[in-house]
């Protein structure tokens, strides 16, 4: 099967494998693990952040940001269909306690007038205080896309003034640092939390971290022990995301290439694709002009031996190119997904 549903698909590579098996390991809840250590190390400086806490999870990475920068009764706001707010089941206002602004923008982006126009000021005794921006970068749900460098200033400086705590749900934030072509630390160094998962397009079998100032830091230290997140000799998995790290960064750039010559292959061939949505490694293709219902189109798929995947859009399905889809995977699906869905060439 060509697997395309998502790019938490891939499994690790011999050479990762390799590292795994090769990781110095210690006690990390008391730090003493020099794998764990070197991986939070060179995530905080990736992401231009002083310290970083190595997490199992990205849902979890999210779950201990937005507590740290949160009081119960505070509110959260970002995009509505952000990951923090329709993919964790309610982990703000259970774990955190947070009420959610979600604001309705295009591509996962939001503006500073948005900001303003939702922002509350607290009267003290009535009105809840808005605290927390949360930006994520890339959106997963709007494609993969990406937030223009300005764009994002002109956010974190409204933040900044009216005094919101900002967060980035950078699970795939290299993806947006490769499809810009600049260091993450330059996205990553505006917020005061970033999160970056690494069993996304890095190819880690599990893993997160949550980087900010060594203040938080303790707070997420302390967070991480009570979500029951505090782990043992965890330098054998921390090993894949230090070989991650080094290895598959700039080779986003290829799932990149391969997401656009597949949404143009399919476009081609009269697959409803938006070309100028595929900004990184996913490209969403709406079923409702070809006739089909998500479900139905999904097992026409996986009949010819591909599979893709819903989104929180009612009509359309996503293709998600990955370290395990190759330029081969990519030249079969073009054949086989537009007669899955019974599509027609364009003239
Ligand atoms: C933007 C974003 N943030 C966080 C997560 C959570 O990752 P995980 O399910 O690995 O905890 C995901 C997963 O798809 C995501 O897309």
């Amino acid at each position: 099967m060509i697997d395309l549903r998502s790019d938490t698909k891939t499994t690790p590579s011999p050479e990762m494998r390799a590292a795994i098996a090769a990781a110095e390991v210690g006690d990390e809840q008391r730090r003493e693990d020099p794998t764990v250590n070197e991986l939070e190390e060179r995530a905080a400086e990736l992401l231009g952040q002083e310290e970083a806490v190595f997490v199992p999870t990205a849902t979890m990475a999210n779950e201990i940001a937005l507590r740290v920068l949160g009081e119960p009764g505070d509110e959260v706001v970002a995009e509505e269909n952000s990951h923090i707010f329709v993919a964790e089941l309610g982990g703000p206002a259970v774990h955190a306690g947070l009420m959610t602004r979600p604001l309705r923008c295009p591509a996962g982006r939001f503006t500073p007038e948005q900001i303003r126009e939702t922002f509350r000021r607290t009267d003290g005794t009535h009105v809840p205080q808005t605290k927390i921006v949360s930006v994520e970068n890339t959106h997963n749900a709007s494609g993969g896309r990406v937030w223009q460098p300005d764009e994002l200033e002109a956010v974190v400086r409204t933040g900044r003034e009216l005094e919101l705590r900002l967060h980035l749900d950078g699970a795939r934030v290299l993806n947006a640092a490769v499809a810009l072509g600049v260091p993450a630390a330059e996205i990553g160094r505006h917020f005061d939390i970033v999160t970056l998962c690494l069993s996304k397009g890095l190819g880690c079998p599990l893993g997160a971290l949550v980087a900010g100032s060594p203040q938080l830091m303790v707070k997420a230290r302390r967070l991480k022990h009570l979500f029951g997140g505090a782990m043992r000799q965890a330098g054998i998995v921390a090993a894949a995301g230090v070989y991650a790290l080094e290895h598959n960064v700039d080779r986003l750039a290829e799932d990149h290439a391969r997401a656009r010559r597949l949404a143009e292959g399919l476009y081609d061939a009269g697959v409803p694709v938006q070309l100028e949505q595929v900004e990184t490694n996913f490209v969403q293709v709406d079923v409702a002009p070809l006739g089909l219902r998500p479900e139905e189109a999904l097992e026409r798929l996986a009949q010819q031996g591909v599979g893709l995947s819903m989104t929180v859009h009612p009509t359309r399905l996503r293709a998600v190119t990955h370290l395990d889809i190759d330029d081969e995977d990519i030249d079969r699906a073009i054949e086989l997904i537009p007669r899955a869905l019974g599509a027609l060439a364009r003239a």
